[in-house]
């Protein structure tokens, strides 16, 4: 009898406190509503419209500007470093959170970075495999630890804010831009974009995490012939069936900001786009957060029409500043845009401000920079480039290459370059050529764990014709968004590898040298012959700083896990149309199906 009384007293006690724990988090809410709603009410149309204003840390008078047009955000990306150190660039978004903090109303700031890949701006930071690597590892609980350490790496530059994940669902591998998003596959993404969005915001509050960014909505990776900020012709069946289903995921899991695309979509500029941006984003979806423009967007498309079409924070840089201010002024003047519009926009961005708990505690912890690139976070990103490696073909069973081979050949000048190893906004917005600080490349990593000799032979000129095996690493070089188009007028980006690396390959292939090809590329190639040319291909994508890590999968300390996040082209002939040879062309034969990816079979619980 009094067993079952106490049972009855504990069974009660829980159940009150699991009630309480559930309206706290309500109350919370509730709470924050309540104080952007008080906030709101103190706001002049200059602080409105200022919160809506995002500038660049490094503009003239940035600090003035703080102060007179009561800017709620501050970007960083291409262009002057904020300092040298890591200390320095804390110190420098600290002096300008200061400021702002000294306005009226002291409503502190975002910082936001393209830390795409890890907080890939600054020199030293752990740098991860790019997405479409992270889409063939496919790996929901490593991408949250990934998105973690990024979030961590961010805050201790000073960032509060990431403008990742990109969740596109490319549609053709000629879009330059193809490798920031994990996969063709809607559903491999939605479950990526779960893990990163969780992984970055984690706990809001705890200022060890940042706001994610979901970009871009929506359609940038399916235009019609993979143009970045091209026209998408896709149906609305087509663009909720193949698009929206990531975005609603990132929702779910409360992402704090959405970017607005640069394409059209049938005619129409997605930052115009208001059946999309408000009534499926913000109506259907329930997105509560802030919706941010992408580049210069308020003078190049469309003025206030971006306002109503639903956007509440506008990427003012380089000139556009006084002219958003100055327009959306006039534009409440004029009846163009309501009062309750800006009212809504800027409660968005109050709310992510408080959830963020940005008001008592806006800086970052200058404790946070021995973060910064630490071991542990590099295991982490070697773990990436391992699981992310897809092995297309091994015949003879030539890999795993045995330690003790007597003579190994390393060819091309990707295998000595973390730059060109790392793709595009790495370092630099269009990547960067050599090695970076912090970093290894492949070639570093065979040194490392091959016994016999390694010889290096950067364009195959030196005929090193006796080795036993010939790895030979080639592929694209760094470019990121417009310049990594195939077709855009100011590269020679091409579909297939360059004559020079075919040369690499069948120097060595010729003279019957054993041959394994490590490919490093940012979307499939068109590499039909260069397989059938050579003994083992490997497509590693761009694995980032930790690229010795490649080596530890061809010498066999680990097995192959990666398989193709997108299926993989067999013809140029077959890009004529709007969308590249992938899934959804049923017409087009691929040369591997999404999915593909072989492993060692013959090993063995040595493997990992
Ligand atoms: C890109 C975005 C990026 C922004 C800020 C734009 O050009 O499209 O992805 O976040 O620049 O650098």
């Amino acid at each position: 009898m009094e067993n079952n009384y106490f049972k009855y007293v504990v069974g009660l006690l829980l159940l009150i406190m699991l009630s309480c724990k559930e309206k706290m988090k309500i109350n919370k809410e509730e709470i924050i509503e309540q104080k952007v709603d008080s906030l709101l009410k103190l706001m002049t149309l200059e602080e409105k419209i200022g919160q809506m204003s995002q500038i660049r840390h490094f503009e003239k008078s940035a600090k003035k500007q703080i102060s007179s047009k009561f800017i709620g955000s501050i970007i960083h990306t291409q262009g002057p470093l904020p300092g040298k150190t890591a200390k320095d660039w804390q110190k420098k978004f600290t002096d300008l959170q200061k400021q702002a903090l000294k306005t009226r109303l002291g409503i502190p700031l975002l910082f936001g970075v393209d830390a795409v890949h890890g907080q890939n701006t600054f020199e030293g930071a752990t740098i991860f495999p790019h997405n479409i690597g992270l889409g063939a590892a496919n790996n929901p609980h490593l991408v949250e630890e990934i998105a973690k350490i990024t979030a961590l790496e961010s805050q201790a530059t000073g960032f509060n804010w990431v403008f990742s994940p990109c969740i596109a669902i490319p549609l053709n591998e000629k879009w330059g831009r193809i490798y920031e998003a994990f996969s063709e596959s809607t559903q491999i993404t939605a479950n990526l974009t779960r893990a990163s969005v969780k992984g970055h915001q984690g706990d809001l509050t705890d200022n060890t995490t940042v706001m994610a960014t979901a970009k871009h909505f929506i359609g940038d990776g399916a235009t019609d012939y993979g143009v970045e900020g091209g026209e998408t012709t896709l149906t609305k069946d087509q663009v909720y069936n193949l698009l929206l289903e990531p975005y609603r995921v990132a929702v779910e899991e409360k992402v704090g900001a959405v970017m607005a695309s640069f394409n059209t979509m049938n005619g129409i500029s997605m930052h115009a786009h208001k059946a999309l941006l408000t009534d499926t984003l913000k109506g259907q979806l329930k997105f509560d957060g802030i919706v941010v423009s992408d580049w210069k967007a308020y003078s190049r498309f469309g003025g206030n029409d971006i306002i109503n079409a639903g956007i509440d924070m506008v990427m003012a840089v380089d000139g556009d500043l006084s002219k958003f201010q100055e327009g959306l002024h006039k534009g409440l003047e004029n009846g163009e845009v309501s009062l309750a519009r800006i009212d809504d926009a800027v409660k968005r961005i109050l709310r992510q401000k408080f959830r963020l708990n940005l008001f008592d505690n806006p800086f970052s912890k200058t404790s946070l920079t021995k973060e910064i690139g630490k071991e542990q976070h590099r295991i982490i990103a070697k773990q990436a480039v391992r699981e992310s490696m897809v092995l297309l073909k091994n015949e003879d069973k030539i890999l795993p290459i045995a330690k003790e081979t007597k003579k190994i050949v390393v060819v091309g000048e990707h295998a000595n370059s973390s730059g060109l190893q790392s793709g595009g906004w790495s370092i630099n917005w269009q990547g960067t050529k050599g090695n970076y600080k912090g970093s290894t490349n492949i070639l570093e990593g065979i040194n490392k764990i091959a016994k016999g000799n390694v010889v290096y032979d950067a364009d195959a000129t030196k005929n090193h014709f006796d080795a036993d095996v010939a790895i030979i690493v080639v592929g694209e070089i760094p470019y990121a968004e417009f310049f990594g188009d195939i077709g855009h007028e100011s590269n020679q980006l091409q579909l297939t590898l360059t004559e020079k690396h075919k040369k690499y390959i069948n120097t060595y292939a010729d003279k019957g040298v054993k041959t394994v090809v490590v490919l490093i590329s940012g979307r499939p190639l068109v590499v039909t012959d260069d397989i059938d040319k050579s003994d083992a291909f490997i497509a590693a994508w761009l694995p980032g700083s930790e690229g010795d890590g490649v080596a530890e999968v061809l010498f066999g300390d680990y097995n192959f896990k990666g398989k193709l996040p997108h299926s993989w082209p067999k013809y140029v002939e077959d890009y004529k149309g709007k969308y590249g040879p992938n899934f959804w062309d049923n017409s087009i034969e691929p040369l591997f199906k999404l999915g593909y990816g072989l492993q060692y079979l013959q090993l063995k619980s040595a493997l990992k």
